[in-house]
């Protein structure tokens, strides 16, 4: 059976299209975001950063999440972006997870393949699917923030894939975490060739790209997209503008 995440992924591109995947960091962004994909009749993926699951707990959030997802009609499943913490990567496979991404990019290759390996194993004796990535995505995502960016390319990231069984990879192809300063180039060229692969390709760094950037990505393969940075800065300022004006 396929796990849920790599289910929507392939749908997605199967109709040309691509999964929001978004980092929700409590209660009303889980809900808000499954409102807004319930709006636009598209599927979704939750996923919470490391940190905010540290801060929360595993059963807790994935006990948020449920009882929120049993509310709206639309699949969206449960995921966990960048984690170096293998003990916490178990924790939430065996507390019911759709997936996991285990992030050792930072490592060389031989480490990241041989760690991400451990747990594609035990994820999928468990029904769970895993996501990696190879190349540095620079920038910064709560505690992960990646000083040594450097981009992939496409003989390491098809090693990569095939020696440690990932559902899914996210190849540094330009994109970065945070807000851009300048517009960011995108290797294009490397997102079609990767986009033809049968491992869907996932996109991080949404925040800031342009529609355009996003429809060519798509149009090239990218099947999961990462939004973070814009949410939390649309529910901080949505926050303090609540509470000055009560
Ligand atoms: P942004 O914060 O740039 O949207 O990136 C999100 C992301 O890639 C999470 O993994």
């Amino acid at each position: 059976m396929l796990q849920n995440n790599l289910r929507v992924m392939l749908d997605a591109r199967k109709t040309g299209s691509a999964v929001a995947a978004i980092n929700i960091l409590n209660y009303n962004t889980a809900r808000a975001t499954l409102r807004a994909a319930q709006a636009a009749g598209r599927d979704v993926i939750l996923q919470p950063s490391t940190g905010t699951v540290k801060r929360y707990g595993v059963s807790e959030t994935y006990s948020m999440v449920e009882g929120l997802r049993r509310a709206f009609p639309v699949r969206a499943s449960l995921h966990l972006d960048h984690c170096r913490d293998s003990a916490l990567a178990r924790a939430c496979i065996d507390a019911g997870w759709d997936s996991v991404m285990m992030d050792f990019s930072a490592l060389p290759m031989e480490e990241n393949i041989g760690k991400t390996r451990e747990i594609v194993l035990y994820a999928h004796e468990r029904g769970v699917a895993v996501e990696g990535e190879v190349g540095v995505i620079s920038g910064v995502e709560e505690d992960i923030s990646a000083e040594n960016a450097h981009p992939a390319n496409y003989e390491d990231t098809v090693r990569f894939i095939r020696e440690s069984g990932v559902d899914a990879i996210a190849p540094s192809i330009g994109t970065a975490h945070g807000f851009y300063k300048n517009a960011p180039v995108l290797n294009y060229g490397l997102t079609e060739r990767l986009g033809k692969l049968e491992t869907p390709l996932v996109v991080h760094g949404g925040t800031g790209l342009s529609p355009e950037a996003f429809h060519k990505l798509i149009r090239l393969g990218a099947a999961k997209v990462n939004i973070s940075t814009a949410l939390k800065q649309t529910y901080l300022g949505t926050a303090r503008g609540e509470l000055q004006n009560p």
